[in-house]
């Protein structure tokens, strides 16, 4: 895989002259039955419809050839069998072992993984159990109704999607709370409308090094220690810790017993199937979590098994390196049409550029194309009110994934006929455009514009469970066509550790530059 380079590949100068010729293409000769009914697949509840691409048959079929000889699909066993790909932290990437059977893990294996998945999901249910029914009680012997789930990043963004997502399944009375920034001001708002007596507090941290939730987690102790005159409140049943680094959790003063582990191998934007998932089974029930990875289990074997040119993740993979490598594209929109996955494009920064946003290969040399895009976007059809103008007239081209939800019983019919036809609207609107000789110039909408449609049937625990196990095998062929180590995360060290040495003092402004200093003095630092 060390030496797989993109641009060296036999496919690569053929792709280029097909770039060429489909950018003096019109996207409206692009949309004919023919290719509607070749550019779609339908897979564990999703549908995707990549017809209104700008891409033709044989720009499709050299993007499979060059698959196809690349070493994807040997990467991509490799990571099913648990070897090392994270080469730059000699580890293995092991989320799909999250939700996947014990035999399967077995045969992979990965059966001491197996033996330890089977604690770690004991704990979840029986702890997420207590707490819904009632029986998880505070130091003052009342059961907890509120769970703040401090973390950040990866530990963060899975849960927090997901409890929303399937609020239709939330527990009736049980709520759940995410505070991740280090930003006072939410942690202080929420706390003001909490009980102390009735609420639990999951710190989640992978490395149970990251300031954030540290702080977060210290300044709500100090909240117990206040407010219900506990001596130790990291001790007491008000505070569970979830890691993959259980000394130093255990040093924080924080129970064993009110302890999961889960293994290092789990990287953070990866681990929302692991116990840090906690919170997505205390809110919609344990079963209903074991759906989400069921869900995600069947897109995984989809993955794993089906030739490529029908393997809804590698299509769309490739979609996304013909319109970055070949057609230029800067960045990439991802617009649900469904309140509920409103933290999806979020969640889909970090999986997306925290894998992929990356200089250098396998092997640590400078890659000779572009990696990651920008990846952004909002709800429609609210994005439509504001960026949309770009998406139709601007300067840029930016593909757009448009998801949207078939049936949806929270909604009503109205609504929810007037949410999809906006979507299938924007599509259509994007690649055909529309001119006219009798209008002037700023009545013309190009065209030519790509989007790809996914559409669930429901949001379900298993469409969603698909959904992101989708995004995360497109996010992991990208990075094996790029050549570069999608599982690790040097880029966000330096900050970081810049920031501890200002605030343990030991960096002078002057360390960092002139301007910093300035800030600092006019901060009165
Ligand atoms: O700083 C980036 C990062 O390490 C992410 O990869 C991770 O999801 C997040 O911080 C939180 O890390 P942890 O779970 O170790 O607190």
């Amino acid at each position: 895989m060390e030496k797989f380079s993109l641009s060296e590949t036999a496919q690569w100068p053929r792709l280029r002259e097909l770039a060429a010729e489909i950018r003096a293409t019109s996207g409206s000769d692009l949309l004919d039955s023919r290719r509607a009914a070749r550019y779609r697949l339908e897979e564990c509840g999703i549908y995707l419809d990549y017809s209104r691409n700008l891409l033709s048959d044989a720009a499709l079929d050299a993007l499979l050839e060059l698959a196809g000889q690349s070493p994807l699909a040997a990467h991509r066993d490799a990571m099913f069998q648990g070897a090392a790909i994270n080469n730059t932290e000699q580890r293995p990437a092991l989320h799909a072992a999250l939700r996947a059977n014990p035999a399967q893990l077995v045969a992979d294996g990965l059966g001491d993984f197996a033996a330890s998945l089977k604690f770690q999901q004991r704990d979840i249910r029986a702890i997420s159990e207590r707490i819904r029914a009632g029986a998880w009680l505070g130091a003052t012997g009342k059961p907890v109704r509120d769970v703040i789930n401090l973390g950040i990043g990866g530990s963060d963004l899975g849960p927090k999607l997901a409890c929303e997502a399937l609020k239709e399944f939330a527990h009736e009375t049980i709520r759940c709370h995410f505070l991740a920034n280090v930003d006072g001001e939410p942690l202080v708002s929420t706390l003001r409308e909490l009980d102390p007596a009735r609420t639990l507090v999951i710190v989640a941290s992978k490395s149970f090094t990251t300031q954030e939730t540290l702080l977060n987690a210290n300044t709500v102790a100090q909240w117990f220690r206040e407010r219900l005159e506990l001596a130790n409140p990291f001790a007491s049943p008000h505070f569970i810790g979830i890691t993959a680094a259980p000394d130093k959790a255990l040093r924080s003063g924080i129970a064993r017993e009110r302890l999961v582990e889960f293994d290092e191998s789990i990287g953070g934007r990866y681990s929302l199937w692991s116990a840090i998932g906690l919170p997505i089974a205390v809110s919609t029930g344990y079963a209903n979590f074991a759906r989400l990875l069921a869900g995600a289990h069947a897109m995984d074997e989809h993955f794993r098994r089906a030739p490529f040119a029908s393997n809804m993740p590698v299509i769309l993979a490739l979609l996304g390196i013909w319109q970055r490598n070949l057609l230029g594209a800067e960045s990439h929109a991802v617009i649900p049409y469904c309140e509920r996955l409103g933290n999806l494009p979020g969640y889909l920064q970090q999986l997306d550029m925290e894998s992929n946003g990356k200089s250098v290969t396998l092997a640590g040399e400078p890659v000779r194309h572009s990696t990651s895009p920008i990846v952004w976007g909002t709800t429609g059809t609210n994005g439509q009110h504001s960026f949309f103008q770009l998406l139709h007239q601007g300067t840029n081209r930016v593909p757009v994934d448009f998801i949207g939800v078939a049936e949806d019983s929270l909604s009503a019919a109205e609504h929810h006929r007037a949410l999809l036809a906006n979507m299938i609207a924007q599509s259509a609107a994007l690649m055909r455009g529309s001119f006219s000789a009798q209008l002037s110039a700023w009545r013309h909408y190009p065209g030519n514009r790509s989007s790809n449609v996914l559409l669930l049937e429901r949001l379900t625990p298993e469409t969603l469970g698909a959904l992101l196990a989708l995004y995360e095998h497109k996010t992991f062929v990208q990075g094996c066509l790029w050549n570069i180590n999608s599982f690790d995360q040097w880029g966000v060290e330096l900050g970081k550790q810049l920031a501890s040495e200002l605030l343990e003092g030991q960096g002078e402004a002057s360390n960092l530059d002139p301007g910093a200093s300035l800030l600092l003095e006019w901060l009165r630092w």
